[in-house]
């Protein structure tokens, strides 16, 4: 089963690279486009990234874990971005990711046990003027409080 798995996900890996491949820095691009045909990064198309592009493992993970954009591991159902950029901090974003996480009993980049909810940092939604902000399975809000924060996780845990 797993072999079967990892030969799927090797398969669709190298038909991402094939169609990317020839871009300039088709690194990015790829890993964009795995994350979009997978939900996440596997693990297995590291390798087949590094050889295709001729670059060491090491380097293709190192771009993976620099990105926050890019999952290791599968999202829960829903994903609950915070904005921890600038405007938001200064609309105190820190106290409704606090509020959030305790609600959630996650931390950033983890999913709750029951595969509800991915709690992920972004850094700014264009939403500046409406600090603090977040978005849910990709719609945002803004002038987040914490009751408004509160709500937004019930939603997600719905
Ligand atoms: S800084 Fe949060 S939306 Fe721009």
């Amino acid at each position: 089963m797993n072999l079967h798995v990892s030969g799927d996900v090797g398969t669709r890996t190298t038909a991402i690279i094939g169609a990317l491949k020839g871009l300039e820095g088709p690194l990015l691009p790829i890993l964009h486009e795995i994350q979009a045909e997978f939900g996440y990064v596997p693990q297995e198309s590291l390798p087949v990234i590094a050889r295709e592009l001729n670059l060491s493992r090491a380097e293709v993970h190192g771009v993976v874990t620099f990105y926050h954009d890019f999952r290791e591991r599968p999202a829960g159902r829903h994903v609950l971005k915070l904005c921890r950029a600038e405007a938001c901090q200064s609309m105190g974003a820190d106290a409704i990711a606090e509020r959030v996480k305790a609600l959630l009993g996650i931390d950033f980049h983890q999913t709750t046990l029951d595969g509800a909810v991915t709690l992920e940092p972004v850094y700014c939604l264009g939403l500046c003027s409406c600090a603090p902000s977040a978005m849910l399975d990709g719609e945002v809000h803004g002038r987040l409080d914490a009751a408004a924060a509160a709500e937004l996780v019930a939603e997600a845990r719905r």
